[in-house]
Protein backbone atom coordinates (compact mmCIF):
# COMPACT_ATOMS: atom_id res chain seq x y z
CA UNK A 1 0.00 0.00 0.00
CA UNK A 2 1.05 2.95 -1.03
CA UNK A 3 2.50 5.54 2.12
CA UNK A 4 0.00 8.07 3.14
CA UNK A 5 1.95 11.27 4.60
CA UNK A 6 -0.39 13.15 6.52
CA UNK A 7 0.65 16.29 8.27
CA UNK A 8 -2.45 16.78 10.17
CA UNK A 9 -5.74 14.68 9.98
CA UNK A 10 -6.69 16.55 6.20
CA UNK A 11 -3.60 17.77 4.76
CA UNK A 12 -1.23 15.69 3.23
CA UNK A 13 2.31 16.12 1.96
CA UNK A 14 2.38 14.39 -1.35
CA UNK A 15 5.73 16.35 -2.98
CA UNK A 16 8.69 13.97 -4.16
CA UNK A 17 12.31 13.57 -3.55
CA UNK A 18 15.07 14.01 -6.16
CA UNK A 19 17.91 12.09 -5.67
CA UNK A 20 19.18 12.03 -10.16
CA UNK A 21 19.98 15.52 -10.53
CA UNK A 22 23.43 16.92 -9.83
CA UNK A 23 22.62 20.47 -10.45
CA UNK A 24 19.67 22.56 -8.88
CA UNK A 25 18.46 25.05 -11.51
CA UNK A 26 21.55 23.49 -13.41
CA UNK A 27 23.65 25.64 -11.46
CA UNK A 28 24.16 24.98 -7.92
CA UNK A 29 25.18 21.53 -6.84
CA UNK A 30 23.11 18.78 -4.68
CA UNK A 31 24.54 15.84 -3.69
CA UNK A 32 22.20 15.25 -0.64
CA UNK A 33 19.39 15.88 -3.53
CA UNK A 34 16.46 18.02 -3.37
CA UNK A 35 12.78 17.76 -2.36
CA UNK A 36 9.62 19.24 -4.58
CA UNK A 37 7.01 19.41 -1.84
CA UNK A 38 3.31 19.67 -2.88
CA UNK A 39 0.35 19.67 -0.55
CA UNK A 40 -3.24 18.27 -0.74
CA UNK A 41 -6.15 19.28 1.39
CA UNK A 42 -9.01 17.17 1.55
CA UNK A 43 -12.30 18.74 2.90
CA UNK A 44 -15.87 19.54 1.54
CA UNK A 45 -13.60 20.88 -1.68
CA UNK A 46 -10.09 19.46 -2.76
CA UNK A 47 -7.32 21.68 -2.81
CA UNK A 48 -3.54 21.00 -4.36
CA UNK A 49 -0.87 23.79 -3.72
CA UNK A 50 1.58 23.71 -6.14
CA UNK A 51 3.05 20.65 -7.95
CA UNK A 52 6.91 19.33 -9.03
CA UNK A 53 9.35 19.31 -10.70
CA UNK A 54 8.85 17.24 -13.81
CA UNK A 55 10.92 14.47 -14.15
CA UNK A 56 9.29 12.94 -10.49
CA UNK A 57 5.91 13.80 -12.76
CA UNK A 58 4.73 10.17 -12.27
CA UNK A 59 5.16 9.18 -9.15
CA UNK A 60 3.66 12.51 -8.40
CA UNK A 61 0.16 11.75 -9.99
CA UNK A 62 0.29 8.28 -8.60
CA UNK A 63 0.90 10.34 -4.59
CA UNK A 64 -2.34 12.14 -5.39
CA UNK A 65 -4.21 9.39 -6.65
CA UNK A 66 -3.63 7.40 -4.00
CA UNK A 67 -5.45 9.71 -1.58
CA UNK A 68 -8.15 11.15 -4.09
CA UNK A 69 -8.70 7.48 -5.21
CA UNK A 70 -10.90 8.73 -8.24
CA UNK A 71 -12.23 11.85 -6.41
CA UNK A 72 -11.89 15.25 -8.05
CA UNK A 73 -9.98 17.52 -7.54
CA UNK A 74 -11.12 21.43 -7.20
CA UNK A 75 -8.80 24.03 -6.60
CA UNK A 76 -4.95 24.07 -7.99
CA UNK A 77 -3.25 27.07 -6.10
CA UNK A 78 -0.36 28.01 -7.98
CA UNK A 79 2.64 29.75 -5.51
CA UNK A 80 5.44 30.08 -7.24
CA UNK A 81 5.89 29.81 -11.08
CA UNK A 82 8.94 28.54 -11.33
CA UNK A 83 9.34 25.08 -12.63
CA UNK A 84 10.28 23.06 -9.97
CA UNK A 85 7.04 23.68 -8.92
CA UNK A 86 5.21 24.19 -12.56
CA UNK A 87 6.49 21.17 -14.06
CA UNK A 88 4.01 18.90 -13.56
CA UNK A 89 1.13 21.29 -14.23
CA UNK A 90 -0.12 19.97 -17.68
CA UNK A 91 -0.60 16.18 -16.49
CA UNK A 92 -2.76 17.50 -13.03
CA UNK A 93 -5.02 19.40 -15.64
CA UNK A 94 -5.23 16.59 -18.08
CA UNK A 95 -6.05 14.51 -15.02
CA UNK A 96 -8.70 16.97 -13.54
CA UNK A 97 -9.96 19.46 -16.13
CA UNK A 98 -12.31 21.23 -14.97
CA UNK A 99 -10.01 22.29 -11.93
CA UNK A 100 -10.23 25.82 -10.75
CA UNK A 101 -5.91 27.42 -10.95
CA UNK A 102 -5.64 30.11 -8.52
CA UNK A 103 -3.29 32.82 -8.74
CA UNK A 104 -2.52 36.22 -8.69
CA UNK A 105 -2.72 38.51 -11.83
CA UNK A 106 1.27 38.11 -12.50
CA UNK A 107 1.32 34.39 -12.03
CA UNK A 108 -1.03 34.12 -15.24
CA UNK A 109 0.99 35.81 -17.74
CA UNK A 110 3.65 32.98 -16.84
CA UNK A 111 1.21 30.07 -16.77
CA UNK A 112 -0.03 30.96 -20.41
CA UNK A 113 3.84 31.91 -21.49
CA UNK A 114 4.77 28.38 -20.30
CA UNK A 115 2.32 26.47 -20.79
CA UNK A 116 -0.04 27.92 -23.22
CA UNK A 117 -2.62 27.41 -20.15
CA UNK A 118 -5.08 30.05 -20.28
CA UNK A 119 -8.42 28.47 -19.14
CA UNK A 120 -10.46 27.73 -15.27
CA UNK A 121 -8.29 30.63 -13.91
CA UNK A 122 -9.73 32.07 -10.19
CA UNK A 123 -7.47 35.36 -9.36
CA UNK A 124 -6.83 36.27 -6.03
CA UNK A 125 -5.28 39.01 -3.98
CA UNK A 126 -3.76 40.24 -1.00
CA UNK A 127 -6.60 39.69 1.72
CA UNK A 128 -8.83 36.81 -1.02
CA UNK A 129 -10.41 33.80 0.92
CA UNK A 130 -11.45 30.82 -0.71
CA UNK A 131 -13.70 28.14 1.52
CA UNK A 132 -13.05 24.88 1.17
CA UNK A 133 -14.88 23.99 4.34
CA UNK A 134 -13.68 23.47 7.19
CA UNK A 135 -10.47 24.91 6.26
CA UNK A 136 -9.74 28.37 4.88
CA UNK A 137 -7.27 29.88 2.32
CA UNK A 138 -5.90 33.29 2.40
CA UNK A 139 -3.27 34.92 0.34
CA UNK A 140 -0.65 37.27 0.66
CA UNK A 141 1.76 38.19 -1.56
CA UNK A 142 5.20 38.36 -1.22
CA UNK A 143 6.72 39.10 -4.40
CA UNK A 144 10.56 38.52 -5.25
CA UNK A 145 10.92 35.43 -2.64
CA UNK A 146 11.70 34.12 -4.87
CA UNK A 147 9.98 35.34 -8.46
CA UNK A 148 7.79 38.76 -8.56
CA UNK A 149 4.50 36.15 -9.12
CA UNK A 150 5.41 34.71 -5.35
CA UNK A 151 2.63 34.32 -2.92
CA UNK A 152 2.41 32.32 -0.07
CA UNK A 153 -1.28 30.49 1.13
CA UNK A 154 -2.38 30.58 4.61
CA UNK A 155 -4.95 28.04 5.71
CA UNK A 156 -6.47 29.69 9.15
CA UNK A 157 -7.94 26.77 10.42
CA UNK A 158 -5.01 24.37 10.84
CA UNK A 159 -2.37 27.98 11.17
CA UNK A 160 -0.37 26.11 8.49
CA UNK A 161 1.35 28.56 6.30
CA UNK A 162 2.45 26.80 2.62
CA UNK A 163 5.04 29.50 2.20
CA UNK A 164 6.64 28.90 -1.22
CA UNK A 165 10.75 28.65 -1.17
CA UNK A 166 11.07 30.84 1.54
CA UNK A 167 12.26 28.48 4.60
CA UNK A 168 13.31 25.69 2.11
CA UNK A 169 16.09 23.53 1.94
CA UNK A 170 18.26 21.40 -0.28
CA UNK A 171 18.49 17.56 0.67
CA UNK A 172 15.84 14.89 0.16
CA UNK A 173 13.08 14.32 2.88
CA UNK A 174 14.78 10.75 3.79
CA UNK A 175 11.72 8.99 5.85
CA UNK A 176 11.10 12.14 7.97
CA UNK A 177 9.07 15.23 6.42
CA UNK A 178 8.80 16.98 9.99
CA UNK A 179 11.67 19.19 11.08
CA UNK A 180 11.58 17.18 14.24
CA UNK A 181 11.66 13.99 12.29
CA UNK A 182 14.91 14.69 10.22
CA UNK A 183 18.66 15.60 11.15
CA UNK A 184 18.62 19.11 11.12
CA UNK A 185 22.33 18.67 11.74
CA UNK A 186 22.43 16.99 8.55
CA UNK A 187 21.10 19.10 6.55
CA UNK A 188 22.21 22.59 8.01
CA UNK A 189 24.26 23.65 5.53
CA UNK A 190 21.87 22.43 3.05
CA UNK A 191 19.00 24.93 4.29
CA UNK A 192 21.77 28.16 4.63
CA UNK A 193 22.71 27.14 1.45
CA UNK A 194 19.54 27.01 -0.33
CA UNK A 195 19.23 30.68 0.86
CA UNK A 196 21.96 31.25 0.24
CA UNK A 197 22.12 30.26 -3.44
CA UNK A 198 18.42 30.81 -4.38
CA UNK A 199 17.18 33.70 -2.37
CA UNK A 200 19.64 34.75 -0.84
CA UNK A 201 19.74 37.96 -3.38
CA UNK A 202 16.38 39.19 -2.17
CA UNK A 203 17.16 40.34 1.25
CA UNK A 204 14.99 43.38 1.23
CA UNK A 205 11.92 41.58 -0.16
CA UNK A 206 12.52 39.06 2.30
CA UNK A 207 12.84 40.77 5.15
CA UNK A 208 9.22 43.30 3.93
CA UNK A 209 7.62 39.47 3.73
CA UNK A 210 8.55 38.69 7.07
CA UNK A 211 7.25 41.69 8.61
CA UNK A 212 3.99 41.13 6.98
CA UNK A 213 3.86 37.66 7.91
CA UNK A 214 4.48 38.36 11.57
CA UNK A 215 1.14 39.18 12.88
CA UNK A 216 0.13 35.67 11.90
CA UNK A 217 -0.27 32.78 14.41
CA UNK A 218 1.40 30.03 12.69
CA UNK A 219 1.50 26.31 14.08
CA UNK A 220 3.23 24.76 10.50
CA UNK A 221 5.10 26.04 7.90
CA UNK A 222 4.71 23.81 3.90
CA UNK A 223 8.04 25.17 2.29
CA UNK A 224 7.96 24.08 -1.12
CA UNK A 225 11.91 22.16 -0.46
CA UNK A 226 12.90 20.36 2.72
CA UNK A 227 11.60 19.60 6.31
CA UNK A 228 8.15 20.65 7.04
CA UNK A 229 8.31 23.45 10.16
CA UNK A 230 6.24 22.56 13.25
CA UNK A 231 9.09 22.12 16.49
CA UNK A 232 11.47 24.51 14.82
CA UNK A 233 9.24 27.65 13.77
CA UNK A 234 10.89 30.33 15.47
CA UNK A 235 14.46 28.63 14.99
CA UNK A 236 14.22 28.87 11.16
CA UNK A 237 12.43 32.31 10.98
CA UNK A 238 14.88 33.90 13.46
CA UNK A 239 17.69 32.49 10.42
CA UNK A 240 15.45 34.42 7.94
CA UNK A 241 15.60 37.43 9.35
CA UNK A 242 19.62 36.97 10.35
CA UNK A 243 20.70 35.73 6.69
CA UNK A 244 18.14 38.55 4.82
CA UNK A 245 19.50 41.77 7.11
CA UNK A 246 23.17 39.95 5.64
CA UNK A 247 24.07 39.81 9.09
CA UNK A 248 27.11 38.14 9.90
CA UNK A 249 29.39 36.31 12.37
CA UNK A 250 33.30 37.16 13.18
CA UNK A 251 35.83 35.41 11.14
CA UNK A 252 37.19 35.26 7.17
CA UNK A 253 36.82 33.42 4.11
CA UNK A 254 39.37 33.14 1.98
CA UNK A 255 39.33 32.25 -1.68
CA UNK A 256 42.52 32.00 -4.07
CA UNK A 257 42.87 31.03 -7.73
CA UNK A 258 46.20 29.86 -8.12
CA UNK A 259 47.53 27.63 -11.09
CA UNK A 260 51.05 26.58 -9.41
CA UNK A 261 50.66 27.56 -6.15
CA UNK A 262 52.49 31.37 -5.45
CA UNK A 263 49.19 32.53 -4.57
CA UNK A 264 48.18 29.90 -2.32
CA UNK A 265 50.95 30.83 -0.49
CA UNK A 266 49.98 34.38 -0.03
CA UNK A 267 46.35 33.00 1.35
CA UNK A 268 47.95 30.83 3.75
CA UNK A 269 50.24 33.08 5.04
CA UNK A 270 47.08 35.33 5.58
CA UNK A 271 45.54 32.48 7.49
CA UNK A 272 48.02 31.69 9.71
CA UNK A 273 48.63 35.59 10.85
CA UNK A 274 44.70 35.83 11.13
CA UNK A 275 44.40 32.57 13.64
CA UNK A 276 47.68 34.25 15.22
CA UNK A 277 45.52 37.42 15.65
CA UNK A 278 42.58 36.29 17.67
CA UNK A 279 40.26 35.23 14.35
CA UNK A 280 39.51 31.95 14.71
CA UNK A 281 36.86 30.61 12.51
CA UNK A 282 38.42 30.78 8.72
CA UNK A 283 37.56 28.96 5.72
CA UNK A 284 39.90 28.82 2.50
CA UNK A 285 38.62 27.79 -0.90
CA UNK A 286 40.45 27.12 -3.63
CA UNK A 287 37.76 28.28 -6.52
CA UNK A 288 38.80 25.73 -9.03
CA UNK A 289 37.77 23.08 -6.94
CA UNK A 290 34.79 24.59 -4.60
CA UNK A 291 31.83 25.02 -6.31
CA UNK A 292 30.37 28.69 -6.14
CA UNK A 293 27.53 27.53 -4.33
CA UNK A 294 29.66 26.83 -1.17
CA UNK A 295 32.24 29.57 -0.94
CA UNK A 296 28.91 31.83 -1.24
CA UNK A 297 27.51 29.81 1.33
CA UNK A 298 30.43 30.99 3.89
CA UNK A 299 30.61 34.13 2.87
CA UNK A 300 26.66 34.40 3.87
CA UNK A 301 28.10 33.64 7.54
CA UNK A 302 31.29 35.72 8.03
CA UNK A 303 32.11 38.99 7.66
CA UNK A 304 35.48 38.63 5.99
CA UNK A 305 36.38 37.85 2.70
CA UNK A 306 40.16 37.68 0.98
CA UNK A 307 39.68 36.87 -2.64
CA UNK A 308 43.36 36.16 -4.02
CA UNK A 309 44.02 35.84 -7.84
CA UNK A 310 46.82 35.15 -9.86
CA UNK A 311 46.59 37.09 -13.38
CA UNK A 312 45.47 35.20 -16.44
CA UNK A 313 45.44 36.84 -19.83
CA UNK A 314 45.51 40.07 -18.55
CA UNK A 315 42.47 39.96 -16.29
CA UNK A 316 41.50 37.33 -13.00
CA UNK A 317 41.65 34.01 -12.97
CA UNK A 318 38.28 32.66 -14.56
CA UNK A 319 37.34 30.68 -11.76
CA UNK A 320 37.41 33.58 -9.60
CA UNK A 321 36.00 36.22 -12.56
CA UNK A 322 32.77 33.64 -12.03
CA UNK A 323 32.86 33.86 -8.60
CA UNK A 324 32.92 37.87 -8.68
CA UNK A 325 30.27 38.31 -11.20
CA UNK A 326 28.42 36.22 -9.06
CA UNK A 327 28.56 37.93 -6.19
CA UNK A 328 28.15 41.01 -7.89
CA UNK A 329 24.76 39.92 -9.53
CA UNK A 330 23.67 39.27 -6.15
CA UNK A 331 24.46 42.27 -4.73
CA UNK A 332 25.54 40.78 -1.07
CA UNK A 333 26.33 43.25 1.28
CA UNK A 334 28.34 44.45 4.08
CA UNK A 335 31.77 42.53 3.98
CA UNK A 336 35.05 43.49 4.41
CA UNK A 337 37.38 42.50 1.98
CA UNK A 338 40.83 42.75 1.22
CA UNK A 339 42.29 41.18 -2.01
CA UNK A 340 45.83 40.39 -3.62
CA UNK A 341 47.03 39.16 -6.87
CA UNK A 342 50.12 37.04 -8.53
CA UNK A 343 51.55 38.02 -11.76
CA UNK A 344 54.40 36.56 -14.01
CA UNK A 345 54.78 39.77 -15.85
CA UNK A 346 52.07 42.46 -17.06
CA UNK A 347 49.27 40.95 -14.24
CA UNK A 348 45.61 42.33 -14.33
CA UNK A 349 44.49 39.80 -11.43
CA UNK A 350 44.66 42.80 -8.74
CA UNK A 351 43.50 45.24 -11.33
CA UNK A 352 39.65 43.27 -11.86
CA UNK A 353 39.82 42.53 -8.17
CA UNK A 354 40.03 46.14 -7.23
CA UNK A 355 37.25 46.70 -10.44
CA UNK A 356 35.30 44.00 -8.60
CA UNK A 357 36.00 45.55 -5.01
CA UNK A 358 34.61 49.36 -7.03
CA UNK A 359 31.09 47.66 -7.95
CA UNK A 360 30.31 45.80 -4.96
CA UNK A 361 31.64 48.76 -2.49
CA UNK A 362 32.80 46.32 0.58
CA UNK A 363 34.91 48.32 2.74
CA UNK A 364 37.76 47.14 1.58
CA UNK A 365 41.61 47.36 3.10
CA UNK A 366 43.50 49.29 1.44
CA UNK A 367 47.01 47.44 1.68
CA UNK A 368 46.96 45.20 -1.92
CA UNK A 369 49.76 42.43 -2.42
CA UNK A 370 50.82 41.46 -5.44
CA UNK A 371 54.04 38.96 -6.12
CA UNK A 372 56.04 38.68 -9.26
CA UNK A 373 56.25 35.20 -10.01
CA UNK A 374 57.10 33.51 -6.49
CA UNK A 375 55.88 35.61 -3.65
CA UNK A 376 59.22 37.14 -1.50
CA UNK A 377 59.69 38.65 2.07
CA UNK A 378 58.12 41.66 1.15
CA UNK A 379 55.13 39.99 -0.31
CA UNK A 380 54.59 38.24 2.94
CA UNK A 381 55.24 41.24 5.21
CA UNK A 382 52.28 42.77 3.20
CA UNK A 383 50.13 40.14 3.40
CA UNK A 384 50.59 39.61 7.18
CA UNK A 385 49.87 43.85 6.97
CA UNK A 386 46.62 42.80 5.35
CA UNK A 387 45.81 40.00 7.89
CA UNK A 388 46.21 42.52 10.89
CA UNK A 389 44.20 45.05 9.51
CA UNK A 390 41.69 42.72 8.99
CA UNK A 391 41.64 40.71 12.28
CA UNK A 392 42.24 44.54 14.20
CA UNK A 393 38.71 45.65 12.14
CA UNK A 394 36.76 42.51 12.54
CA UNK A 395 37.19 42.60 16.57
CA UNK A 396 36.52 46.13 16.66
CA UNK A 397 32.85 45.16 14.91
CA UNK A 398 32.52 42.38 16.77
CA UNK A 399 34.26 42.97 20.71
FE1 LIG B 1 11.88 26.20 -5.72
FE2 LIG B 1 11.97 29.42 -6.95
O1 LIG B 1 11.62 27.59 -6.97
Amino acid sequence: MHNQNNITEKIYWIGTNDRRTHLFENFWPIPKGVAYNSYLIVDEKVAIIDTVERSTMEEYMDNIESILNGRKADYFIINHMEPDHSGSIRSLIERYPDIQIVGNKKTFPMLQNFYGISNNLLEVKEGSQIDLGEHKLNFYMIPMVHWPETMVTYESTTKTLFSGDAFGAFGTLDGGIFDDEVDLDYLEDEISRYYSNIVGKYGRPTQTALKKLSGLEIKLICATHGPIWRSHIPEIVAKYDKWSKYETDKGCVIVFASMYGNTEKMADNIARRLVKKGIKKIRIHDVSKTAPSYIINDIFKYRGVVLASCAYNGEMFPAMESLTNELTHMGIKDHLLGILGGKSWGGGGLKALKKFSENIKWETIEVMPEALCAPKDKDFEMCEELADKMASRLHELYD
